[in-house]
């Protein structure tokens, strides 16, 4: 049966994994499995990753943390969303580590002996979830006074992956203060973490004991402003099948509104991916995808369910799969440079990827 497919190279996530962790010096990564894996299957890409050792995942939903422990994974779960009562027994039986991230919070962990390990997440300039910096140090009073189960210290960068960090470097030197804080008090964390896949690139002096690694383990770059000397490989690789092929004359219109005309007699061949599998549908203004080595561009708007391009003389046959993006051992093409056509973000790309996408995990 036709259908889009995301091939998931467990053997890139598993280098990429490596690779980041020689980069760190081995400080331990938390992998960033929310939202599906951005897009890639949460539960095989956990299974492969706590095989290769990653003993700690970071998901936004409690229902995520659910499921990964459902699949067996026994690792420590820290789940970024805020909290609330219905979780805490359950958080508790299922050693689900949450968030305190509001002083509302407060109350979800205090007195009661069964309530869950957390982290403390401080704003230092994201302006999302996170306590504010003048009211951390009462809730860290607390916190010491009533031996509450805080088990990290965190916060989350707003321009990590950008060219100018000025901001990031005053959002670390927030941190600090509190750290310098907590120092003072003699409370001790076990984790303190603030890095991600923007900052191990730009700010490498603020990995901590742990850092919360999403994008650069699924192979694509956070931004287009940051260095890619980090040789990471694509972990997915997305395709359609060719499902029709016709002969069209010059001047022939495609697609809705008919904005693309063939610019001379062609193939268009029509391939079975559309928007609602989370083909990038902006991407058929200067668009690609790739066969056999070569690049065709997409006449015509993404639709729902389809897009066409335009082969030209190319030999090209019923059910052959076109590359969207992703690599394998003929073609390329990166979600990085979709993403800074479109001027989107790899994120988006990637955890759209779904719909009627198969996802099919290949080791080498
Ligand atoms: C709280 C938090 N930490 C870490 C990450 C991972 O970020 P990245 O994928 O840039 O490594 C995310 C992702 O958005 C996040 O929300």
């Amino acid at each position: 049966m036709f259908s889009p497919k995301a091939i998931i190279h467990l053997e890139n996530l598993k280098y990429n994994y490596h690779l980041l962790k020689d980069q760190l010096n081995d400080v331990p990564i938390m992998a960033v499995v929310k939202a599906n894996a951005y897009g890639h299957g949460v539960i095989e890409i956990s299974r492969t990753l706590r095989d290769e050792g990653v003993k700690f995942f970071g998901v936004f939903t409690f229902s995520e943390a659910l499921e990964l422990r459902s699949a067996g994974i026994d690792e420590e779960i820290l789940v970024f969303c805020r909290p609330s009562k219905e979780m805490i027994e359950i958080a508790y039986d299922k050693n689900i580590t949450l968030n305190l991230s509001d002083p509302d919070d407060l109350k979800l962990f205090r007195g009661n002996r069964f309530s869950p390990k957390f982290h403390l997440k401080l704003d230092t300039g994201m302006t999302r979830l996170g306590i504010s910096l003048d009211e951390s140090y009462k809730i860290i009073k607390i916190i010491k006074n009533e031996t509450l189960k805080c088990h990290g210290i965190y916060s989350h960068y707003a321009t990590a992956d950008e060219g100018d960090i000025t901001y990031a470097e005053h959002q670390l030197d927030q941190f600090k203060t509190i750290l310098d804080f907590i120092k003072e008090i003699d409370l001790s964390i076990n984790y303190i973490h603030f890095s991600n896949s923007g900052s191990i690139i730009n700010i490498p002096h603020s990995s901590y004991n742990l850092v919360r690694v999403g994008m650069l383990l699924y192979g694509a770059y956070p931004s287009d402003e940051v260095s890619k000397d980090i040789p990471i490989k694509p972990v997915m690789e997305f395709k359609g099948p060719v499902v029709s092929l016709r002969n069209i004359k010059a001047g022939t219109k495609v697609s809705y509104g008919g904005v693309w005309e063939a610019p001379k007699d062609t193939i268009i061949g029509v391939i079975q991916t559309g928007f609602a599998d989370g083909f990038p549908r902006e991407w058929y203004i200067n668009g690609y995808i790739s066969l056999k080595g070569k690049k065709y561009p997409i006449a015509g708007r993404v639709c729902m369910d389809q897009f066409m391009v335009d082969f030209g003389d190319a030999e090209v046959n019923i059910g052959d799969e076109v590359l969207i993006f992703g690599q394998n051992n003929k073609d390329k093409i990166l979600v990085d440079d979709i993403a800074k056509d479109i001027k989107s973000t790899s994120y988006v790309i990637l955890s759209n990827i779904g719909g009627r996408t198969e996802r099919k995990y290949i080791i080498k």
